[in-house]
C-alpha cells in the first residue's frame, strides 16, 4: 500500500471539510417520487431530482424492466458488435428517433458516454469545435478528449452570446468543418439555448449543430420532444444527444440521435460502443416504456410546466429572486458555497431535500439551491416546500 498516495487524498478531503464544502451522500430507501424515504430521516420531499415526469416509479415503466429481466436476463455480457445487441435495443432506438424527430438513434450506457463517444468519433484534425461556456461537463470533457486525439481547434463562446459565437466561427472559417456544441437546457441556470438563431448562424457559416437535450427531453415542447419542439424546429438540429437518466424513467443510459449514417458510424467507430458493454436490456426496456408512456400521456408535460410556473411564482412571492426561466429548474442564488450547503442541510431538517451547488460546479460566488420541479409534485408539496425555504432563508439571513 502506498501510504503517501492515501494521505494526499485524505488531506484533499480534509481541506474540503474545513471549507464546509464536503459533499455528503444521503441514502434513499424507496423509489424516486415526490416524497422519498431517506435512511435515518424518514419521509422527505424531494426538490432535487431529475425525475421530471414522475416516471421513475410509474408502474408501466417498472413492469417493463421486470419483464425484460425475465426475458433477457441480468445483462448484456458483451459490447454491441460482439454479442451484446438485443432486440430491445433496436426497439428503444427506433422509439427514441421517432420521439426526438431524427432518422436514427444509438443508445449508450449514459449521456456522458454518448457525448464522449460522439465527439471523439465525428471530430477530425482540422475541424473547429465551438462550445457554450456553460455547457455540461460531459460536453467539455468530450471536446477535450477529441482535441487530445485529433488536435482539432476548439473555442468557447460566452453563455448564449451569439455575437461571440459568430466571431469565433468567422475566425475559423478556413477550418475543415465547424461544429457548434450546445446544451438545449443549461442545467445549472435552467436557461434555454437560443436554438433558432444558432441554427441560422450554423447555416450562414456552414456549421454542424450538436445539442445535448438531457434536461429538455420529456420537459420542453408541448409533447416533451425537447428544445427543438419548444421552438418549432423539430428535425432541423443535425445531432441531438440526451439522457435516459432523467425524465425518461431515470434509470440510466443516454443516446445520440441524428442521421442513420451517423448512428451507423458510431456502431463502427465510437470507442464506448466498441469497448464497453451495451445498455442493460432491463434499462432499455423501462426506457422504451417511458417513451411510449410519454407518447400516450403528453398531459404529464403540461402538469410539469404548470407545476414549474406555480413554484416559480410562489418562490418569488415568498421574497426570493430565482433566475428567470421557463424550465422546471429554478435556481435560487445564495452566493457562497458553504452557505448554500448549510441551507440545504437546514432544509433537510424541515423535510425538504434540495441540493446546494457551489464551486466548481458553478462559478465562485454564485452557489445556489437548485430546485427542480416534477409533475409528481402536488400543489400541497410545492406550497410546503416554499414555506420551508422561506423559513430557512430567514433563519440563514438570506431573506429578510
Ligand atoms: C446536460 C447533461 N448532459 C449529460 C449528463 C449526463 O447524463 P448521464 O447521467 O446520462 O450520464 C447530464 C447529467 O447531469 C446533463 O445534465
Amino acid at each position: 500500500m502506498n501510504t503517501n498516495f492515501v494521505s494526499s487524498l485524505q488531506s484533499g478531503l480534509d481541506d474540503l471539510a474545513a471549507k464546509g464544502t464536503l459533499k455528503k451522500l444521503n441514502y434513499l430507501a424507496s423509489p424516486q417520487a415526490a416524497r422519498v424515504q431517506m435512511e435515518g430521516r424518514g419521509e422527505v420531499l424531494i426538490l432535487s431530482s431529475n425525475n421530471y415526469l414522475g416516471l421513475c416509479n410509474e408502474p408501466e415503466v417498472v413492469e417493463a424492466g421486470i419483464g425484460a429481466l425475465r426475458q433477457y436476463g441480468a445483462g448484456t455480457a458483451s459490447v454491441r458488435f460482439i454479442c451484446g445487441t438485443f432486440t430491445v435495443h433496436r426497439e428503444l432506438e427506433a422509439a427514441l428517433a421517432r420521439f426526438v424527430g431524427t432518422q436514427a438513434a444509438m443508445s449508450y450506457v449514459s449521456a456522458w458516454n454518448a457525448n464522449e463517444g460522439l465527439t471523439a468519433t465525428i471530430v477530425e484534425e482540422g475541424d473547429f469545435v465551438v462550445s457554450d461556456a456553460l455547457n455540461h461537463a460531459s460536453i467539455i470533457d468530450s471536446i477535450r478528449l477529441a482535441k487530445a486525439i485529433t488536435k482539432c481547434t476548439t473555442g468557447v463562446y460566452q453563455h448564449s452570446d451569439l455575437d461571440d459565437l459568430v466571431a469565433k466561427l468567422k475566425a475559423n472559417q478556413s477550418a475543415r468543418r465547424r461544429i457548434i456544441w450546445t446544451d438545449g437546457v443549461f442545467s445549472m441556470e435552467g436557461s434555454i439555448a437560443k436554438l433558432p438563431q444558432i441554427l441560422q448562424i450554423a447555416k450562414d457559416h456552414d456549421a454542424i449543430v450538436v445539442m445535448d437535450d438531457s434536461h429538455a427531453t420529456g420537459v420542453l415542447g408541448r409533447t416533451g420532444r425537447g428544445t427543438a419542439e419548444h421552438f418549432g424546429v423539430l428535425g432541423e438540429v443535425d445531432v441531438i444527444t440526451s439522457t435516459l437518466g432523467k425524465a425518461l424513467g431515470g434509470a440510466a443510459g443516454g443516446f445520440v440521435a441524428g442521421p442513420a449514417a451517423l448512428c451507423d458510424t458510431l456502431t463502427q467507430r465510437s470507442r464506448p460502443q466498441l469497448f464497453s458493454n451495451a445498455l442493460p436490456p432491463t434499462v432499455a426496456a423501462s426506457s422504451l416504456a417511458a417513451v411510449e408512456f410519454l407518447e400516450s400521456h403528453p398531459e404529464r408535460v403540461t402538469t410539469l410546466r404548470e407545476n414549474a410556473n406555480y413554484f416559480r411564482a410562489a418562490i418569488k412571492e415568498a421574497g426570493f429572486n430565482p433566475l428567470d426561466g421557463e424550465t422546471p429548474i429554478v435556481p435560487i442564488i445564495i452566493g457562497e458555497t458553504a452557505d448554500a450547503i448549510r441551507m440545504s442541510e437546514m432544509l433537510l431538517a424541515e423535510g425538504i431535500f434540495v441540493t446546494g451547488f457551489g464551486f466548481p460546479v458553478v462559478p465562485h460566488g454564485t452557489a445556489r439551491l437548485r430546485c427542480q420541479i416534477s409533475a409528481a409534485h402536488t400543489r400541497a408539496d410545492l406550497d410546503y416546500a416554499v414555506r420551508a425555504i422561506q423559513k430557512v432563508g430567514r433563519k440563514a439571513g438570506v431573506l429578510r
